[in-house]
C-alpha cells in the first residue's frame, strides 16, 4: 500500500456498532505512513472514544462543528482543504441520508460539503435500512449528484451484529485500506518522494545590499505542481521568489547557496528524484560586512568567492537520488549541456535557450531539449506548466527505468 505513503486521509466516523472497526483501519493506514486525522459524529461517540482514535492516528480527533478551541486550531474549512481522501467509515444510512440532502448539521457532513476531495463510503447497517427504497434511493442520488468523485466500498453481505443475515455488513478494515490505496494508484509518482530547488539565491554584502539574478522561480514552482499532481510528495526549496506557496507542497524557503546546499543535504535520507532548477549564485563575497557599507570613496572591489554546486554535491552523495540539473545556455547548447551532464555526474539535464527573450527567465513560456545518457528530447516552446507536466513524465520514465536496470543487476549478482 505504498501509495497511501504521506497521503492526507481524513477519516469520518459515524454511528454504528462497526465503528469499533474504524480503530483497526487508522492503525493499518498509519501503517502504510498515511497522515490520518478522524472526525466524528455524536453518534460514533457512542460505540468508540475519540480518545483511542486519537492515540492511533497521533492527531487531536474532531468532533464539534462549533467548537471555537477547535476552529482556531484546524477548522472545518481547513480540514477539507487538508484532505486528500475523506473516507467515511462507518457510513449510517442517517449519514447517508444527511449528506444526500446537503445538510451541513454536524462537523462530518459540513467537511464533505466545503471539501473538493475524492469522497467514499464505507456503508454499514441492518440489511433492512440497507435494501429500504429510502436509503437505495439516496445512494444512487448521491452518486448522480457526486459522479467521479464519489466511492461506495461495499457493503458486504453476511451475518449482522444484530442476528440478521444478509447485505449492509461494513467490509474488513484491510479490504478498505487496499480499496482507498487504489485510489491513489493513478500518479507515475506514486509514493515517491520529489526534492526540487528553485528561483534565485541572495548573496549577502552587507546587511542591505546583495548579489542575485533574475530567476522568477516560475519553471520550478510548475515542476513541484506537475510532480505533485503525478502522486509525488513534494519538497520545495525555494531562493527569494514572488509565487505563492503551491498547495500540498512543502515550502522550504532559502536565501543564499549555501543555505539551499544545507536543506538540500537534509532531505536526501529519503528523496527519490531531485531535481535542480534553481539559479543558484555561482559565487558570493567573501567578506559579507555585519554593517552596512558606507559609499565614501569612488570606487569600491568586491571580492567574490565560489559557491558550492549544490546539484553536483547532490550526485556524487553516498545518498544520491535520481538527480536531474538544468542548464541555461546562449550558445552550442548541446555540447555545454551533454558536458554538464558528465561532469555534473547527473541522470539527466534540461538545456534552454536563454539568448532567446521570449522563452527562459522571467518568461511564461520556455523551450527545452532534454539529455540523458545516449538520448534526447525537444520540446517545442509551451507554457512553463504545459512544459513542466511532460518534463515529469520524462523524468519519471527514466526513473523507473533505471530502478528496473537496479534490479536486474542486483539480482544479477547474487547469480
Ligand atoms: O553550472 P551551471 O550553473 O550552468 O549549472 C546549472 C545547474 O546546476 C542547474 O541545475 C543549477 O540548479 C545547478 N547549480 C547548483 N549549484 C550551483 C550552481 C548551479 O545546484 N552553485
Amino acid at each position: 500500500m505504498q501509495q497511501l505513503a504521506n497521503k492526507r486521509i481524513l477519516l469520518g466516523i459515524t454511528g454504528g456498532i462497526a465503528a469499533y472497526k474504524a480503530a483497526e483501519l487508522v492503525r493499518i493506514l498509519k501503517k502504510a505512513d498515511a497522515d490520518v486525522r478522524v472526525v466524528m459524529t455524536v453518534g460514533a461517540m457512542e460505540f468508540i472514544t475519540p480518545l483511542t482514535l486519537q492515540a492511533l492516528s497521533g492527531n487531536p480527533v474532531h468532533h464539534e462543528l462549533l467548537d471555537s478551541a477547535a476552529e482556531a486550531g484546524m477548522g472545518h474549512i481547513e480540514l477539507a482543504r487538508w484532505a486528500d481522501l475523506i473516507l467515511v467509515t462507518p457510513a449510517s444510512a442517517n449519514f447517508i441520508a444527511r449528506l444526500t440532502n446537503g445538510m451541513g448539521d454536524d462537523l462530518l457532513t459540513t467537511i464533505c460539503l466545503a471539501s473538493e476531495a475524492p469522497l467514499a463510503l464505507a456503508p454499514a447497517m441492518n440489511q433492512a435500512m440497507w435494501r429500504d427504497p429510502v436509503t437505495q434511493a439516496n445512494v444512487g442520488h448521491l452518486i448522480d449528484l457526486k459522479g467521479s468523485k464519489l466511492y461506495i466500498f461495499g457493503p458486504a453481505e453476511g451475518s449482522q451484529a444484530c442476528g440478521d443475515i444478509g447485505p449492509g455488513r461494513m467490509l474488513e478494515p484491510e479490504t478498505i485500506a487496499g480499496m482507498a490505496a487504489d485510489l491513489f494508484e493513478t500518479g507515475l509518482l506514486s509514493g515517491r518522494h520529489v526534492v526540487i530547488t528553485a528561483g534565485p539565491t541572495r548573496e549577502a554584502i552587507d546587511p542591505v545590499r546583495y548579489i542575485s539574478n533574475h530567476s522568477s522561480g516560475k519553471m520550478g514552482y510548475a515542476l513541484a505542481v506537475a510532480a505533485r499532481d503525478a502522486g509525488a510528495r513534494v519538497t520545495l526549496i525555494s531562493g527569494p521568489v514572488n509565487l505563492p506557496a503551491p498547495d500540498k507542497v512543502t515550502v522550504v524557503p532559502a536565501v543564499s547557496a549555501r543555505e539551499m546546499l544545507d536543506s538540500s543535504l537534509a532531505q536526501l535520507s529519503d528523496c527519490d528524484i531531485f531535481i535542480a532548477s534553481a539559479a543558484v549564485a555561482d559565487y558570493r563575497p567573501l567578506a559579507p560586512q555585519g554593517e552596512k557599507i558606507k559609499k565614501s570613496s569612488e570606487t569600491m572591489e568586491l571580492t567574490l568567492i565560489k559557491n558550492p554546486d549544490i546539484v553536483s554535491t547532490v550526485a556524487n552523495h553516498e545518498q544520491r537520488p535520481f538527480t536531474v540539473g538544468f542548464a541555461a545556455e546562449t550558445q552550442d547548447i548541446d555540447t555545454y549541456a551533454r558536458q554538464k551532464l558528465v561532469s555534473k555526474n547527473l541522470d539527466m539535464i534540461v538545456a534552454n535557450d536563454v539568448s532567446r527573450s521570449d522563452i527562459g527567465f522571467n518568461s511564461d513560456e520556455n523551450a527545452v531539449t532534454v539529455f540523458w545518457s545516449e538520448n534526447q528530447q525537444s520540446f517545442d516552446p509551451r507554457s512553463k506548466s504545459s512544459l513542466a507536466m511532460d518534463l515529469i513524465e520524462l523524468i519519471a520514465h527514466q526513473f523507473a527505468a533505471k530502478q528496473a536496470d537496479k534490479v536486474v543487476t542486483q539480482t544479477q549478482e547474487k547469480e
